[in-house]
């Protein structure tokens, strides 16, 4: 039995960092397991041209704990204004690597995203040609389409046509929960996904079976075993085009129990802990490291890391809640203990 792992340390190519206070709490936990992090733009003002993702970058550089040499990666939240100089300025920036597509109304701070995607197409060009990679959060905003649908839905309207018209474009599916998108991002060349911890590790059942669990509650939402079984084959196959983004998004906890309570998992605390159980269940420890340290550089086109981090085989439980400001974030997973550690 593996008790000790050594990987190339880990990058996250998908986390919620927020803004302000949050910070320090955020940049901390996520700087002790990860050198890289793609940041989400979806702030409460949202992160849409060059300047304000310079300006954003440098707040997160600057809540770096004392000697961290983490580094974030930026992105721009594409907009129904955002314009093809708009992507031109930000890949001349050169620390802004990504746009992410947020169709208007679909998750967290989401009202600014975009309404009609057809008329994204100058946006799309430009990307392509400046070499911008897009991120996509996967679903339909219809009300009419079942929540549990959405992804599929969004895939077969939208995502196959974007696709097509833009072959060279490199596109990240992001968090993807269903067997249609694994099979979408296996049909497609220059096409990825992020795989988070908690659509690996559970299904709807964690979510509303013997009551709500509103912590396990996130977008797109939980889905069914047998999707959750197509994700993990995907995620331990060792093909490169599945890789780990956590979509760790801390709410406040009075935030997420309420009785409309806010979509997202914080995983920060524990996440590449809660990926090794998931490839140790699946007795595909040896895929962990392709998963977490090598698909995504590959695909961003940006150098692997070289220092390491240890996993070893020590139980731990995560407290009930950590403090965050003047309030409380709970952390995902917290009732059952982890079964892996990062040797200090
Ligand atoms: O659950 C989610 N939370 N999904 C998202 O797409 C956004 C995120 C957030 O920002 O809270
Ligand atoms: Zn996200």
């Amino acid at each position: 039995m593996t008790t000790q792992l050594t990987i190339i340390k880990p990058d996250d190519w998908h986390l919620h960092l927020r803004d302000g206070e949050a910070l320090s709490t955020t940049v901390a936990f996520t700087a002790k397991q990860f050198q890289r992090a793609i940041v989400m733009p979806n702030l409460a003002q949202p992160i849409i041209n060059a300047e304000l993702a310079m300006a954003y970058k440098q707040r997160i550089l600057d809540a770096r704990p004392t000697d961290s040499a983490f580094q974030p990666l930026m992105t721009l939240y594409l907009t129904d204004n955002t314009t093809a100089d708009d992507i031109k300025q930000a890949s001349e920036s050169n620390d802004i690597v990504a746009a992410k597509l947020y169709p208007a109304g679909a998750t967290t701070n989401s009202s600014n995203g975009v309404t009609d995607i057809d008329k994204l197409a100058p946006v799309f060009t430009a990307m392509q040609k400046h070499g911008l990679l897009l991120l996509v959060h996967a679903e339909v905003t219809d009300n009419s389409v079942d929540i549990f649908d959405r992804e599929q839905v969004f895939i077969d309207k939208h995502l196959n046509t974007i696709r097509r018209d833009f072959p060279e474009l490199k596109i990240v599916l992001e968090h993807a929960t269903t067997k249609q998108a694994i099979a979408f991002v296996e049909a497609n060349d220059n096409t990825a996904a992020t795989l988070t911890p908690q659509h690996l590790l559970f299904n709807r059942n964690d979510l509303l079976a013997g009551g709500i669990r509103p912590h396990n509650y996130c977008l797109p939402i939980l889905k069914r075993e047998t999707h959750r079984l197509a994700l993990v084959k995907a995620a331990i196959s060792g093909n490169r085009k599945f890789f780990l983004g956590t979509d760790s998004a801390p709410h406040t906890s009075h935030a997420k129990e309420a009785s409309c309570g806010c979509a997202g998992c914080f995983t920060a605390h524990a996440a590449i802990e809660l990926y090794t159980e998931v490839f140790e269940k699946e007795n595909a420890l040896d895929k962990l490291e392709g998963f977490s340290s090598f698909y995504g550089p590959d695909f961003y086109n940006l150098p692997r890391n070289k220092s390491k981090i240890t996993l070893i085989k020590e139980a731990w439980k995560a407290p009930p809640n950590y403090s965050f400001g003047d309030h409380t974030l709970t952390p995902f997973r917290q009732e059952t203990s982890l079964n892996w550690s990062i040797s200090q």
